[in-house]
């Protein structure tokens, strides 16, 4: 039986995905801040074939996380389209928010990025999670979890109407007639939904993909409701093997109740990797990223992810009494209540310290080898069609990724030897949709 191909992103943070990341890489710290880091980071995911870099977004950040953390969150179009200069073949994701943005203008931004890249464009849609961003943006307050979902599903609705106003022959280009386009050949919006209401074409023709891949990470069922409905290319996937190929095909399942091919919804879930030549020089890697972990942000990144304010808590004193008796925020804050309930003496720095971070479940730490072997697996049991590849520390995994682990897949005949397509549609073997007219 031949498998079908594996797809891979890469996923791009300053200085790799590991917390401690910065304080072991070599290169000059402010580098991060300059596109030679970003260029030289794709040119190395395109070297190796990878389908697609992927950048993500944050448009609001604590202010304590500066202290441990490299922040660098540009506009993700504005990066990639420089990227786009540099590169020839690789996708180009980008992180935008459907909470934050009006999706004429979000339509807008990413059809270009299409234009400029010659059909390599992919947007992760993006509900944004933290209630900090309502005070950036002016609005009274962050909308809740079932509202940004209704809103983000009339949002992708109109986004891709706004991306079908042109029909793809619309531009005639006839010089001797004097018709640059044919205007009968334009199909305005004109939606007027419960949230937006978007009139007027696109001030330029239709993209190359005709629509940019639509990417998405929900995890919750609202989530993987957009995602069934909506996404060709998901993120999301549970830490253990048999939760993952539940989460496929149940992701599948839904998205063949909402009309669709299951086959055209690939999932490329985020894994963690720190490599070495030995198992033992991977391990002590990942011990040294470990060791150098700040206790300090552990502590404000629990409370942090949990809703609340780290600035507001002693970290050498039990949780308030009054938190532990209020409905808890999200599931995070249910796990951190629950921890305070069941040793209601132990301070907060105590009881966070044995929680791991999310991102700690997926950490693949080993040899190039043996990443194959996990990756080949995965895939074998319908987990997964692929990774998105988050090097703990960056260029050095992911360059070591694709000098080492690449060629692996690649003898087994699992993973591309060239570039076949030009556009991201053709490199996940995704359709082209068709438009209007
Ligand atoms: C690999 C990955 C990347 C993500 N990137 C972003 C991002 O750049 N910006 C953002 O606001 N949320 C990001 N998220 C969060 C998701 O969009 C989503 O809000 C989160 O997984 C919670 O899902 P839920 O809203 O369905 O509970 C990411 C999630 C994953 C797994």
């Amino acid at each position: 039986m031949s498998a079908r191909p594996l797809h891979f992103n890469a996923f791009i943070w300053p200085n790799g995905y590991h917390e401690s990341a910065w304080r072991v890489v070599d290169d000059d710290v402010r580098g991060v801040l300059g596109l030679p880091y970003y260029a030289d980071i794709a040119r190395t995911a395109e070297r190796g074939l990878l389908d697609t870099i992927f950048l993500a977004d944050n448009i609001a950040i604590p202010e304590y996380r500066v202290a441990h953390l490299p922040q660098t969150q540009f506009d993700p179009i504005s990066v990639l389209s420089a990227l786009a200069a540099v590169t020839s073949h690789i996708g180009l994701i980008g992180t935008g928010s459907t909470t934050y943005n009006k999706p004429w203008e979000l339509a807008r931004r990413f059809a270009t990025l299409d234009h400029l890249s010659g059909g390599r464009a992919g947007w992760n849609i993006v509900t944004t999670v933290t209630s900090l961003a309502a005070a950036n943006f002016g609005e009274a307050a962050h909308p809740d979890h079932a509202d940004r979902y209704a809103r983000a599903h009339e949002f992708v609705d109109v986004v891709t109407r706004a991306w079908d106003s042109w029909e793809d022959g619309a531009l005639v280009g006839d010089r001797p007639d004097g018709v640059w386009a044919d205007r009968a050949k334009l199909h305005a919006p004109r939606f007027h939904g419960e949230f937006y209401d978007v009139e007027g074409i696109l001030p330029f023709p239709r993209s190359p993909q005709g629509w940019p891949v639509l990417v998405q990470a929900g995890q919750s069922s609202a989530g993987i409701g957009l995602a069934a409905r909506f996404a060709e290319l998901v993120f999301s996937g549970p830490p253990s093997l048999e939760a993952a190929v539940k989460f496929r095909t149940d992701l599948h399942a839904r998205a063949a109740e909402a009309g669709r091919a299951p086959e055209q919804v690939l999932v490329l879930p985020a894994l963690m990797i720190t490599l070495g030549d030995t198992e033992a020089a991977a391990q002590e890697k990942a011990q040294r990223l470990e060791d150098l972990s700040s206790e300090e942000f552990r502590w404000q990144n629990v409370l942090y992810t949990a809703g609340l304010d780290p600035d507001a808590f002693d970290p050498d004193a039990p949780l308030p009494a009054e938190l532990l008796d209020a409905p808890a925020a999200s599931s995070r804050a249910a796990q951190l209540v629950e921890a305070a309930r069941a040793e209601p003496t132990a301070t907060l720095r105590e009881l966070t310290s044995a929680m791991k971070s999310g991102a700690g479940q997926y950490h693949f730490v080993g040899t190039p080898e043996q990443l194959a072997d996990h990756i080949l697996t995965w895939q074998d049991a319908g987990a997964v069609d692929g990774f998105t590849i988050m090097g703990s520390t960056l260029p050095y995994e992911l360059s070591t990724f694709v000098d080492h682990v690449v060629p692996l897949l690649q003898a087994k005949g699992r993973f591309r030897t060239e570039y076949t397509g030009s556009t991201l549609r053709e490199h996940l073997d995704l359709p082209r949709p068709a438009g209007r007219g």
